[in-house]
């Protein structure tokens, strides 16, 4: 047989991915691995498909998107950043975040080109490196409030980077970016002229007192900002696949022929049917973000209750778990964090993500949990985690 690529032996498959599937193999196990919520996209939303199945479309819609639906991403975004976004030059829909920010690579990069990546970041975006060619330049968000040094940070500037890829609210530290942290990686941006790539899949999830600040909407950042953002977590939709990229008119025109060379098109049922939640007024998000800080609370009281060090997220739905007390014990003894959540699985029914994953760093003492989940799964979660915790007899 010919050889594979260069390119795909440098990368492994996802392993939020695979967590997911090692749980789905174990009866009864609940994922709190890969995030995504356990409960119903709003009714308008579904009820809006139900009607789209009778009456289309069911063919492409344009390319960068149906226009009703960028028109309303326009609307939307258009007001959270303070100015006119055109929906037919700033705007390009595409298949999830994911697609969004693979998009977004391979419109500005070269192969050999810099971009800085804050460690810890989403999975995906080490593999978007690759496949774009670029070589990732790692800055650490320091723990525990999970800061960035700027020194290192205008280090990493000065190695000539083509951009800095930012994940706001983060994924999987849960960092909200300070207004004040942004001006300083927007200047930054300015000073080294790079571009600034922003995902901001999150941005409806963040828990007072916290704000959300898009980067795109500080003085004279729009012009080098490309947003990727998503309908995925925003509407409990994230098998549907929609996303979009939101950026200045020379980006997003080669931004739509990479989009349309991948993929053609998101969905057009879908999009259809999405246009509604687009529409939603902001108390839906109120409610969206008070459910979630909801969750969050009794998750975290449930955690501190078992007596495991975790993490508080300002935003996003995620929690890292420290498991250094499990892994000093003599049955744990050279266990990699990977070991652990498999064995968290087969013994105790919770999928969890091992942190490496999301590490340049040698990290090896951290899980993920997500609590996308309805209170009573996330009950019986902790139940089991409180379970193992006792049996182990360490906390
Ligand atoms: C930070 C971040 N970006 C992007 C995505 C992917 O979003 P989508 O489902 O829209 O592809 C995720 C999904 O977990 C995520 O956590």
């Amino acid at each position: 047989m010919p050889q594979l690529s260069d390119r795909v032996q440098t990368f492994t498959d996802s392993v939020i991915r695979r967590m997911t599937r090692i749980n789905d193999a174990q009866e009864d196990s609940i994922n709190l691995s890969q995030g995504f919520p356990d409960f119903d996209p709003p009714k308008e939303i579904t009820d809006a498909l139900a009607e789209v199945a009778k009456k289309g479309p069911h063919q492409y819609s344009i390319t960068f998107g149906a226009k009703n639906f960028r028109e309303a991403v326009a609307r939307k975004q258009g007001k959270a950043i303070g100015r006119t976004i055109d929906p037919e030059k700033e705007i390009v829909v595409t298949c999830g975040g994911t697609e969004a920010m693979m998009s977004a690579m391979m419109t500005i990069c070269n192969p050999g080109d810099k971009v800085i990546v804050f460690s810890p970041f989403y999975e995906n975006y080490g593999a978007d490196a690759i496949l774009s060619g670029a070589d990732p330049i790692y800055v650490p968000l320091v723990p525990p409030d999970f800061h960035f040094d700027r020194e290192v940070l205008e280090d990493a500037f000065q190695q000539k980077v083509k951009a800095i890829i930012i994940c706001n609210p983060s994924n999987p530290c849960g960092k909200v970016f300070t207004r004040e942290e942004l001006e300083f990686i927007g200047s930054l941006a300015v000073k080294y002229d790079a571009f600034v790539v922003t995902d901001e899949v999150y941005e409806h999830i963040v828990y007072d007192p916290y704000k959300h600040i898009h980067m795109a909407q500080l003085p004279g950042m729009y012009e080098r900002t490309i947003t990727c953002n998503s309908l995925s977590k925003t509407y409990s939709i994230t098998g549907w696949r929609l996303g979009y990229l939101i950026g200045p008119e020379k980006v997003i025109e080669s931004a739509k022929k990479v989009h349309d060379f991948l993929t053609v098109g998101a969905a057009a049922p879908l999009q259809e049917a999405a246009v509604v939640g687009l529409n939603f007024g902001e108390e839906y998000y109120e409610q969206l973000k008070n459910i979630y800080t909801k969750k969050r609370d009794f998750f975290v009281k449930g955690l501190d209750e078992i007596g495991l060090k975790h993490t508080v997220p300002q935003g996003s739905y995620f929690i890292l778990i420290d498991i250094s007390d499990f892994l000093a014990m003599p049955q744990f003894t050279g266990w990699s964090d990977l070991k652990f959540c498999e064995w968290m699985i087969e013994h105790y029914g919770v999928a969890a993500v091992p942190g490496s994953s999301f590490f340049r760093e040698p990290v090896n003492h951290l899980i993920r949990l997500h609590f996308a989940r309805e209170e009573k799964t996330l009950k019986e979660a902790l139940r089991r985690l409180g379970e193992m915790a006792k049996q182990l007899n360490c906390l």
